[in-house]
């Protein structure tokens, strides 16, 4: 079987909700530049949050052994990597968060020992998309930053991000045709890219 080039992450609780649904759109528009994605539900993963151990300082890998793991050799993999998340108490999900935290053992690598598990040579890119109820701007904007320093200390450069304001739970994104052109475009754009 081809391999994913992209990885798709959704940081939301809702396995059929609104970043999901983006993240199939994003996919379907890389699918028509021939570039397979791969989608992750945060939410369906059996994971633990960051302990602050300090084990990863002497290796750069994570001691927990959960389903982490797998999602830091997929990182390591894809040539691209989108992030699509809701806004939850104004800040990001916090599934989210609990994925961006266990990367600790990349920071560790990078920083303390020097030898990043991503290379800045490799050219790996990325992507956000941050969804919201509510047109308050600043809690995309807040949340990005978080995402923005994510992909920084991971050496992905980002190539851009989407946010979408008033984005009810129900019926949702689905509604906004213009928003699901948008994305898959992105999504098209992105894949060209890495290509
Ligand atoms: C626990 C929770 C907290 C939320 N807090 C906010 C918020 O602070 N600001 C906001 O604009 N929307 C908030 N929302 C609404 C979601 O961001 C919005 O419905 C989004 O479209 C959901 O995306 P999803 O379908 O991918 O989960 C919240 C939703 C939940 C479930």
């Amino acid at each position: 079987m081809e391999e994913s080039k992209i990885l798709a992450l959704s940081g939301s609780p809702r396995a059929e909700g609104n970043s999901s649904l983006i993240l199939d759109k994003f996919l379907e528009g890389a699918g028509m530049e021939g570039v397979k994605g791969e989608k992750v539900i945060i939410n369906q993963l059996n994971f633990k949050p960051c302990q602050g151990c300090g084990a990863c300082n002497k290796d750069g890998i994570c001691i927990i052994k959960d389903d982490m793991q797998k999602i830091h050799q997929m990182f390591e993999k894809a040539k691209g990597v989108v992030l699509a998340f809701p806004i939850h108490f104004g800040s990001m999900s916090a599934q989210t968060k609990m994925m961006i935290d266990r990367f600790q053992a990349f920071w560790a690598a990078r920083h303390v020992l020097e030898k990043p598990r991503i290379r800045e040579e490799e050219g790996k890119k990325g992507f956000y998309i941050c969804v919201e109820g509510s047109n308050v701007k600043r809690f995309c904007r807040n949340a990005g930053e978080i995402v923005e320093v994510f992909f920084e200390i991971l050496n992905i450069k980002e190539e851009g991000s989407l946010f979408y304001s008033q984005v009810r739970t129900s019926p949702g994104i689905v509604e906004n045709k213009e928003a699901l052109k948008e994305v898959m475009e992105a999504g098209r754009n992105f894949a060209r890219e890495l290509k």
